[in-house]
């Protein structure tokens, strides 16, 4: 069959790798793609969020089967414009999406079917926050209600700071239309986790689990970025925490989803934070994470394309996946600067260096090819460089040693990643 993925990050990369690798896949498109992905199949100049090219481009191609990789398309509605010229797309309808496009509607799908997250409220305007901030003497979290590409979570060790941050949001505007509501919550304490989930609308077929890395710096410092680094599975997650985690929040969620008519089809995504009063919910995703895919992605064993089109079809209940059974470490190489500015168009050299290594493979995410055809940065996540061992130790071993082998001006990476695997 043809395929068509929609994306161009690092995440869509792992993910061109595994489609390209299915019996069924016959020809694999990109929209847009990025030079990574253009090694699995043809990437066409279609924006993400570009939905009505994208739906003209797949009916021109006769394209099978859309697989859709980032956030906005699928909070835009491309899985119900697709369906509605007869094309089959992999990811929830637009209302479904609201999970994680609508910090609000995620809480309150929380809140009425009992599902453990942080105690907060939603806000639309700025003197409510300000009152209620200022009523506050605790660590509070300050949130964008809408999509801001993994940056738009303050964590504020006092109220003060939280109230710069509500400013910063909804006065100053940083994050556009996103910030017009806010999320105000206590702040959790514990170890994140990342579940991911293929949901048909009634059955969950849970994934290895994943732990990604949100701030910038070391010893998880400084502003929150759209993860610096993963690997799999997360030792900290018991069989046990598994068990309750899927039953007071996956089977509560897809449950309520259903009860509220949005159905929910494709990836979801749960963060979950670790906490002494056990599991709770820090948000909701509706897609693969970036950059938990690219340590899944090279454990993944099973035909990634069969349990999508099974995920579509309503029959995950006839799907076994089969995993390696060693760990995975990706660490993200990212632009100097990020997730502040930085400069794109910094050559890359050594990626064929690293590859070079057994079991090392390198996921691009913000790259371009240039004039002069050499591989330069495009973007603050850059490379994600990843590697399998026999122990997680090893892995992240590997995985630092194929970063050393490669190079670009201002290249930053964390020193960390896995660490706390290992301890
Ligand atoms: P989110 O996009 O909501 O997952 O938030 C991004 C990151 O901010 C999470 O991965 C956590 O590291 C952190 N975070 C979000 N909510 C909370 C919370 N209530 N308590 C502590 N940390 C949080
Ligand atoms: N790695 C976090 C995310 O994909 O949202």
């Amino acid at each position: 069959m043809k395929v068509l993925l929609v994306g161009s990050g690092g995440r869509e990369h792992a993910l061109a790798w595994k489609l390209s690798k299915s019996r069924l896949c016959k020809h694999l498109y990109i929209a847009p793609g990025n030079p990574g992905t253009a090694q699995y199949g043809t990437n066409v100049d279609i924006a993400d969020t570009d939905i009505p090219a994208i739906v003209k481009y797949a009916q021109s191609k006769k394209i099978d089967f859309v697989v859709v990789g980032p956030e906005d398309p699928l909070a835009q509605g491309i899985v119900d414009d697709l369906a509605g010229v007869g094309i089959k797309a992999f990811g929830p309808s637009k209302q479904a999406a609201q999970l994680e496009a609508d910090k609000g509607f995620a809480k309150d799908v929380m809140r009425s079917n009992a599902i453990p997250t942080a105690e907060g409220r939603v806000f639309d305007n700025f003197s409510d926050v300000q009152s209620f901030i200022s009523s506050r003497d605790s660590a509070l979290v300050v949130k964008a209600a809408g999509l801001a590409k993994g940056k738009g979570v303050f964590v504020c060790d006092d109220p003060d700071e939280a109230l710069i941050a509500a400013e910063r949001i909804m006065k100053e505007g940083i994050f556009g239309q996103a910030g017009n509501e806010l999320v105000v919550e206590e702040k959790l304490v514990g170890q994140e986790v990342s579940i991911l989930a293929f949901v048909d609308g009634r059955t969950i077929y849970v994934m290895e689990s994943s732990q990604d890395h949100k701030p910038i710096g070391d010893g998880d410092t400084g502003l929150n970025t759209g993860g610096m680094g993963a690997y799999s599975p997360a030792p900290v997650l018991t069989d046990k925490l598994m068990d309750q985690i899927q039953r007071e929040v996956l089977v509560p969620i897809i449950d309520g989803m259903n009860r509220n008519d949005t159905p929910y089809v494709g990836i979801l995504y749960a963060g979950m934070m670790l906490t002494a009063g056990g599991p709770k919910v820090l948000e909701f995703n509706v897609r693969f994470g970036d950059p938990e895919t690219q340590p899944i992605m090279m454990r993944l064993k099973s035909d990634l394309l069969e349990v999508m089109l099974a995920t579509v079809d309503g029959t995950l209940d006839k799907v076994t996946l089969e995993w390696d059974t060693r760990p995975s470490v990706c660490v993200v190489m990212s632009s100097g600067g990020y997730p502040g500015s930085y400069e794109n168009g910094k050559v890359i050299a050594g990626i064929d260096r690293a590859e070079a290594l057994e079991g090392v493979k390198v996921f691009q995410g913000g790259t371009e090819v240039n004039e002069d055809a050499q591989l330069v940065t495009k973007g603050g996540r850059v490379l994600g460089v990843t590697a399998v061992g026999d122990t997680i130790a090893l892995a992240q071993e590997l995985a630092y040693k194929a970063v050393k082998l490669i190079e670009f001006d201002g290249a930053y990476c964390r020193s960390d990643i896995a660490a706390k695997a290992i301890k």
